[in-house]
């Protein structure tokens, strides 16, 4: 059985105070860790902050990592200094990464490789553009970034990464991909990774799926049986919601 997970990705939102009433309004108030992994994914100037106040209920993750240990990166953080936060997860390869921020297939191979080194645990983003699904290219894109994601990586590092299938048309757009069609990506992914390592991984790695989740769409997204749960955005940063998405997660 593969325990549910709900992320959140905050995206660059909220600031050090919001971020704390956040968290203390959930503390005491989501399920337990043994029932679900609740994930809040937080922008890197406050992941210290979350990780000393958070209840044991909740865990903490970031949202993009470089590759490279230190060096003339400006800007940048690199993975041995989220591990020092204390945070466990780290989302990579998010498609607003890619399309902004010039992240591609490479780069997510090398952060994944990266993260794992420094016990951080991958939350690995794919899915299609709007006209990739048009032009039927869904499965040749999630071939391509999947295929290249895990390049290298072993089947004994499986049990420390989650994979996020977000079509990107579904992304803040509040167009949510239909159940059917969400289930049928993430069951696509749980192929890839028995060709690429074997039938039992692809049973054991856990598969969200992303955009435009929300309270009402959550409970029928779960219910599919390729999906363990949600990488969600706008529903995540009221706490109320986000208490909600988790309850109805397990
Ligand atoms: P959304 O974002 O839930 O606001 O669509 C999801 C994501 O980008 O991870």
């Amino acid at each position: 059985m593969r325990k549910p997970v709900m992320a959140g990705n905050w995206k660059m939102n909220k600031t050090r105070d919001e971020a704390l009433e956040f968290i203390y309004a959930v503390s005491d108030k989501l399920p337990s860790a043994s029932q679900l992994d609740s994930i809040i994914c937080a922008p890197a100037i406050i992941l210290r902050d979350l990780v000393k106040r958070k209840g044991d209920n909740l865990k903490i993750g970031a949202q993009n990592v470089h590759f490279a240990e230190s060096g003339a990166y400006t800007g940048e953080i690199s993975p041995m200094m989220l591990t020092s936060t204390g945070v466990e997860y780290v989302i990579l390869g998010h498609s607003e990464r890619r399309a902004y921020f010039n992240e591609t297939d490479e780069t997510v191979n090398l952060k994944i490789k990266a993260a794992l080194a420094n016990n951080l645990k991958p939350i690995v983003c794919c899915g299609e553009s709007l006209e990739e699904r048009e032009s039927n290219a869904t499965h040749d894109v999630l071939d391509r970034q999947i295929n290249k994601a895990f390049e290298g990586i072993e089947g004994k590092d499986l049990e420390n990464i989650i994979i996020a299938y977000e079509p990107i048309w579904a992304i803040g757009t509040g167009k949510v991909a239909s159940a059917e069609m969400a289930d049928e990506a993430c069951g696509y992914i749980r192929s890839l990774i028995a060709k690429l390592y074997c039938p039992h991984c692809a049973e054991e790695i856990r598969i969200l799926y992303g955009g435009s989740v929300s309270t009402k769409s959550v409970s029928e997204l779960m219910a599919q049986p390729n999906i363990d749960g949600g990488l969600v955005g706008g529903a995540s940063l009221k706490s109320d919601s986000f208490i909600e998405l988790c309850h109805k997660a397990i």
